[in-house]
């Protein structure tokens, strides 16, 4: 008898079956180590770095003054409503790979696509946005010890030019730099690529202890800065807006949502915790508590820190570079000095090992689906066993990034693709409970269809006041991954395929 082969599913919308995401839990060799607090110390191992160390300088002195805190706000309730769906969606399917496997599995491929591409810009901006602050800390130690490099190895070209005119504006003989390079971010990704290449993971101790480090130096600015506020400095809080051509650039209400949308970036990593879940103990569980606990331990230490450094240094005096480090230096605090800059290089070290270590398991995933090249990006080493050739490529590329573009540019583009993906996600998970509402869901967001409509709305809203050019970039980006998509990765993929998933 002749057996009718079932058509391939050629669709856009096509979903990679829940039966291949068992097999891979199966064939994974993770051990299932992390408890529910482990996860959390993994969240906030993520999360504190470059945002709170550096972003808020640049967002309350551009951009909201005082009002930074009310930034932090807004910020922290659009990732809490993103928080809330993630964890239903990681609950439904504790795999690796984060939002890109979840709505693969669940909405389509197009759609899992297209937020895998935007959780490219999120990982490795975001690793790049790192490295660049990790070099303003780098700078801050380095004058500690008397030591004082030249600019035009310390900066992107363009911050060293803009440098330079201002220094020679104030008097000063500098030169006006052909070309500069921000040194120490190019190297430090550099030896991070190295420990990610080797494979020596951190350890889940070597991490506990920099996230204690880092939270010790969080709560040490609030506690000590503290008796350092001037509150003459929390006035006016809200500064008048600036206009220039009759368009609002800074300060208000506006300025407050723009400095949002920019310390958003503070709060990203808590769904790096997702991409930890194959090695959780009880992942259905302590996935979503974990997301959820990260995010209100560090919106609470946010706030916090932002009211304090706002209230000892005047929003118009805030260093760009390392603005909570040179609050405390203003005041003469030098030892202060040397705990925050040495646990903020810890830190923000731990937050890029992190970002890169999720950048290749991502691209991993993908490629395994058949998305992406699978022997550059699911190549995995003879002897470290680590996606060698994927990491090297990671890791070339926020180098250079980093070495030549200033912080603020990057760190956008980083939230916007983070942004999309998260108004993704609650659509996704919505979309989800209403056409497989039997499907088992140990943690269910509550009131899903609220939750899911104000996450979307607040996500796209900080989308919207992103920088133009920032938004023309990022529109650039999606239509280079849709072009992927349909040049390469519908072609390739496994689902063309199905007996892939078996083999
Ligand atoms: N939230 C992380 C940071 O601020 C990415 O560095």
């Amino acid at each position: 008898m002749e057996t009718k082969l079932k058509p391939v599913d050629t669709s856009i919308w096509r979903k990679k079956p829940l039966a291949a995401y068992e097999s891979d839990v199966k064939k994974s060799e993770l051990k299932r180590v992390l408890t529910r607090w482990g996860l959390t110390s993994l969240g906030i191992g993520a999360v504190i770095g470059g945002g709170i160390f550096v972003l808020t300088g640049i967002a309350a002195h551009d951009w909201a003054g005082p009002a930074l805190a009310l930034s932090f706000v807004l910020a922290g309730v659009a990732c809490t409503f993103a928080a809330l769906c993630y964890a239903e969606f990681a609950s439904i399917l504790p795999v690796e790979g984060s939002a890109y496997a979840y709505s693969y599995g669940t909405v389509g491929e197009i759609f899992a696509w297209l937020i895998g591409w935007n959780l490219i810009l999120e990982y490795m901006m975001g690793a790049t946005t790192v490295a660049v602050s990790w070099s303003g800390y780098f700078e801050k130690l380095m004058h500690l010890f008397g030591i004082n490099p030249p600019l035009y190895l310390m900066n992107d070209p363009i911050t060293a030019r803009e440098k330079a005119a201002a220094l020679r504006a104030a008097g000063e003989a500098v030169p006006d730099y052909a070309f500069a390079v921000n040194l120490p971010a190019f190297l430090i990704v550099l030896v991070v690529t190295y420990i990610l290449v080797r494979g020596i993971k951190e350890a889940a101790s070597t991490n506990n202890l920099i996230v204690m480090m880092k939270v010790t130096a969080v709560i040490f600015v609030i506690i000590v800065g503290a008796f350092y506020v001037d509150a003459a400095n929390w006035t006016p809080f809200i500064p008048q807006p600036v206009t220039d051509n009759g368009n609002q650039v800074h300060y208000g209400f506006s300025g407050i949502v723009t400095a949002a949308s920019i310390v958003f970036f503070a709060y990203i990593g808590f769904d790096a915790v997702s991409t930890q879940a194959g090695e959780a103990i009880n992942p259905k569980k302590d996935v979503p508590f974990a997301i959820i606990a990260s995010l209100i331990i560090c919106t609470l230490l946010y706030i916090l820190v932002s009211l304090v450094l706002t209230g000892m240094v005047r929003y118009d005096s805030l260093d760009l570079k390392a603005p909570v480090a040179q609050a405390f230096a203003d005041k003469g605090l030098t030892w202060a000095v040397y705990i925050i800059t040495i646990a903020a290089i810890a830190g923000l070290t731990s937050v890029m090992l992190v970002m890169m270590l999720g950048q290749t398991r991502i691209f991993l995933g993908m490629a395994k689906d058949g998305l992406l090249p699978r022997n550059l990006f699911a190549s995995i080493h003879p002897t470290f066993k680590t996606p060698w050739k994927s990491t090297i490529l990671v890791g070339l590329i926020v180098a250079t990034v980093a070495a030549l573009t200033p912080i603020d540019k990057v760190s956008e583009l980083c939230s916007s693709g983070t942004l999309l993906a998260f108004a993704m996600i609650c659509g996704a998970v919505w979309l989800l409970r209403v056409r497989e509402p039997q499907l088992e869901r140990p943690y269910r967001t509550p009131a899903l269809p609220v939750i899911a409509t104000l996450g979307i709305l607040a996500n796209l809203y900080l989308m919207y006041n992103l920088r133009t050019d920032t938004k023309i970039s990022f529109v650039i980006w999606c239509t280079l991954g849709i072009i992927v998509y349909f040049a390469y990765s519908r072609r390739h993929s496994n689902l063309n395929n199905p007996t892939d998933y078996n083999s």
